[in-house]
């Protein structure tokens, strides 16, 4: 499969930092998929989506885009990308249409944006002045900003944030969308309900390395209990039992339970995205 970008020991240090922000990482983000750069706050998630977006320019290491040196890329690369800020910044006495309409103007290619804020919930308020907006309607704004170019690649930083789960589920939905459409999307986020409904690959980013690059579903079977758990109504009463999932199909207690109890759920006991996160990158949960 093509790579959108191959990432080959990338180094930054921000001038006035102590430290090295982002320490020598190397990834890759397959064409037509969402990959999405997990970990905890002030890991260098953002960071390293500026670096990529050409937001920040004096890294070391290699970064191609489509095979070609980031470096190489003039303004023409921002034809080809549309990027989601962390913190969205618009014209505020601006009306949304307005501030659509103006960085609409800085590119050749121009997508619908009406249909865009018809999609996102926000036609109806599309000529009040930005700063009357609540946080929620400027995240969907900044959403619909970053596909003003009908972008091949995507970069959406914690896209969701600040949304509720109507709002959110629709931008997700979008985003789906431009994957089936054969887009390629990176998302940077801490939420991990939106890693597990999107993310093809994720990257665990802590402390400006990154330890591992896997399939949300591969994680899950690596760091999975691998049980079977049985919620029952027997003679006694309730029970809740517990089997390993290994064998399950020639376990006589468990069968016993299918034969004899009235089931109430069975379960198999996968770790979930938040306890992965928590075991890769070794930091409490937050959100
Ligand atoms: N403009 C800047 N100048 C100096 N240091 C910065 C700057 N921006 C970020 N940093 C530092 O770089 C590190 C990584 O920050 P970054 O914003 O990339 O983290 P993040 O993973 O996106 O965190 P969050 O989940 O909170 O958004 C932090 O230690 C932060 O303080
Ligand atoms: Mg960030």
């Amino acid at each position: 499969m093509d790579k959108a970008f191959e990432i080959k020991g990338l180094t930054f240090t921000y001038p006035t930092a102590k430290e090295t922000t982002i320490k020598g990482v190397s990834f890759a983000v397959k064409k037509g998929t969402i990959f999405g750069l997990l970990g905890p706050s002030g890991a260098g998630k953002s960071t390293t989506q500026k670096i990529l977006a050409k937001l920040l320019w004096d890294y070391q290491g290699e970064i191609r885009f489509f095979g070609r040196d980031l470096r190489t890329f003039g303004k023409e690369f921002y034809e080809r990308v549309g990027v989601g800020f962390e913190m969205p910044v618009h014209f505020n006495r601006l009306t949304a249409r307005e501030n659509l309409s103006y960085f609409a103007g800085l590119y050749k290619t121009k997508a619908d944006y009406e249909a865009l804020l018809t999609r996102v919930g926000l036609k109806n308020d599309a000529n009040r002045p930005v700063g009357e907006y609540s946080k929620g309607m400027k995240v969907r704004l900044n959403f619909v900003r970053a596909l003003l170019n009908d972008p091949e690649f995507l970069f959406l930083d914690e896209p969701t944030n600040g949304l509720d789960p109507s709002n959110a589920k629709i931008l997700k939905d979008m985003i789906l969308e431009m994957k089936a459409a054969g887009k390629t999307i990176f998302i940077t986020t801490h939420l991990m309900g939106d890693v597990e409904q999107l993310c093809d690959e994720v990257a665990f980013m802590t402390k400006g390395s990154i330890s591992e690059v896997s399939s949300p579903r591969e994680l899950k079977l690596r760091y999975g209990k691998k049980e079977v758990i049985v919620e029952s109504i027997a003679d006694a009463g309730e029970r809740k039992t517990v089997f390993p999932l290994e064998g399950i199909g020639h376990n006589d207690a468990f069968l016993d339970v299918l034969k004899n109890d009235r089931v109430v759920t069975i379960h198999s006991g996968e770790t979930t995205m938040e306890d992965i996160f928590i075991k890769v990158t070794g930091e409490a949960k937050y959100e």
